[in-house]
């Protein structure tokens, strides 16, 4: 076994081509993590320049969130008609001339345009990174490989905190926010130049005829003996079915998978993550910890993010994604109680601060192995070939819409009804997630796209003939 496939969990040796196009793909993460995590230390320095008020201050946080909107509403489609490679070197180029244009922005005006515009690329990056992989990864590292998106968005996160700490607050008589900006630039030009290095989808190329390159796609990331049994597979699927639109997400055996892609994407953000990856250091020091122990334990939180996604990495195609949900879910419900709890008791000096802060990097753990990565994993194995980039943009839409909900509304929750009834409605919202996640999220584990696919017909041909309770249904196949 290559040292790839052993580090993988693979059921055998994949040829190490399958890893570079994961790798590279799942850069688009690191442009995504790396917007998520610059703006918190930026903002604090934007507001000498520009002298912003509240309302500015929110505008200039979330107008990256309505381009993500943007983005992926359009990404998938995109994906679809021009391709997964086009399109990422398209959002790698965009990322990266948004990057200079945020640090050279001579006035607000034009740096919340600018953040507009990097948003796209964001939003197309959220969409774009996990469908090459899954398009291209053998069934039995599809999860662990999808899970290196989510990485990168991690990694991303991390290395935007260091980048915030590095240039605070000026470097080289340049303050500080618009180096942090400028520094995007770099994972740009990387997956811009990486680009070069992978090739098209295989399953892009056979819904779109091009069969011969498809092969020869193939037989630089599969087995000899397995290249005609796939292409075969990919062709009767696609030619079962046309190029589909948006209309087609709500035909009737498709719904399941929009119920699960949509509400999973609510129930991510919903949950609260964000809650602590943009406002870490102000809770922190709410509960008295200075400001370099607020930094402190903002970068602790990043590290752990990282460091518990590769352990999901190493469990998704061991344990499933449904045991990764469930178990994350339920421990951020009691992580978010214990939270709630920490600011509930009179003095958060001494023990009670360091459970709270415990409670919060458990929290920020068990999203990790969990409601992270296994969402973005999920929205690209559980649609159909023909409607698979749109109906992920479609996910992927809910996902950022509800992203600027939490981030618009958090702050004034806390102010209006306190910190600890608002980790605690979190933790209600979490309590629900579990639900729906145990009803209605199937198993994909070790299964191949086109047999999902079938599962998704088969699941919603039989509960229309027949009334079946959903308890007694396997883990893979979908409930109504
Ligand atoms: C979410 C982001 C979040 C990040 C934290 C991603 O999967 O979509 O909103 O900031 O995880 O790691």
């Amino acid at each position: 076994m290559s040292v790839a496939s052993t580090l993988f969990n693979a059921d055998k040796d994949h040829s190490n081509f399958v890893y570079v196009i994961a790798a590279i793909a799942a850069l688009n993460g690191l442009l995504f993590g790396f917007d998520v995590g610059v703006i918190s230390g930026a903002l604090l320095y934007i507001n000498q320049s520009f002298a912003l008020s509240p309302f500015l201050e929110g505008v200039v946080t979330s107008s990256v969130l309505v381009g993500a909107m943007i983005g992926a509403a359009t990404g998938g489609q995109l994906a679809d008609r021009f391709g997964r490679r086009r399109l990422t070197l398209a959002g790698a180029a965009v990322f990266f001339i948004g990057s200079f244009g945020m640090a050279f922005s001579p006035t607000v005006e034009w740096l919340i345009a600018w953040r507009i515009i990097e948003g796209v690329a964001v939003g197309v990056a959220s969409v774009v990174g996990p469908l090459v992989i899954s398009e291209t990864a053998p069934p039995d590292i599809r999860g662990s490989l999808g899970f290196l998106q989510q990485l990168m968005i991690t990694i991303g996160i991390l290395m935007a905190y260091l980048v915030n700490y590095a240039f605070a607050p000026e470097f080289l008589g340049v303050i500080g926010w618009r180096w942090m900006f400028a520094f995007g630039a770099i994972p740009a030009a990387v997956l811009g130049l990486g680009v070069y290095y992978i090739p098209e989808s295989p399953r892009w190329l056979v819904e779109h005829g091009e069969i011969d390159t498809a092969r020869s796609v193939l037989t630089r990331i599969r087995a000899k003996d397995e290249v005609d049994e796939e292409i075969e597979r990919i062709s009767e699927v696609s030619e079962i079915e046309e190029q589909g639109d948006l209309s087609d997400l709500l035909e009737p055996w498709v719904r399941p998978a929009l119920v699960v892609g949509v509400g999973l994407a609510v129930i991510q953000q919903f949950s609260g993550i964000n809650t602590i990856i943009y406002y870490a250091p102000t809770i922190l020091n709410n509960i008295g910890f200075g400001d370099i122990a607020s930094i402190s334990g903002t970068i602790g939180v990043g590290v752990v993010n990282v460091a518990m996604t590769v352990v999901a990495i190493m469990l998704v195609d061991r344990v499933g994604r449904r045991p990764l949900l469930l178990v994350g879910t339920g421990g951020m419900t009691v992580m978010l109680a214990i939270l709630g709890l920490g600011f509930f008791l009179p003095g958060l000096s001494g023990i009670v601060g360091y459970v709270t802060l415990g409670s919060m990097l458990l929290y920020v753990a068990f999203y990790a192995i969990s409601l992270g990565p296994v969402f973005w994993l999920l929205i690209s194995e559980i649609y159909p070939l023909r409607i698979r980039g749109t109906a992920e943009g479609v996910a992927s839409v809910f996902n950022w819409g509800a992203n600027f909900l939490v981030g618009l509304t958090f702050l004034s929750l806390m102010e209006q009804i306190g910190e600890s009834w608002s980790f605690w409605i979190l933790g209600a919202f979490c309590v629900l997630a579990f639900v729906f996640i145990y009803l209605k999220v199937p198993e994909t584990m070790g299964r191949s796209l086109e047999e999902i696919e079938a599962d998704l017909h088969e699941s919603t041909t039989v509960s229309s003939d027949t009334d079946i309770d959903v308890s007694d249904r396997e883990p893979e196949q979908y409930s109504e």
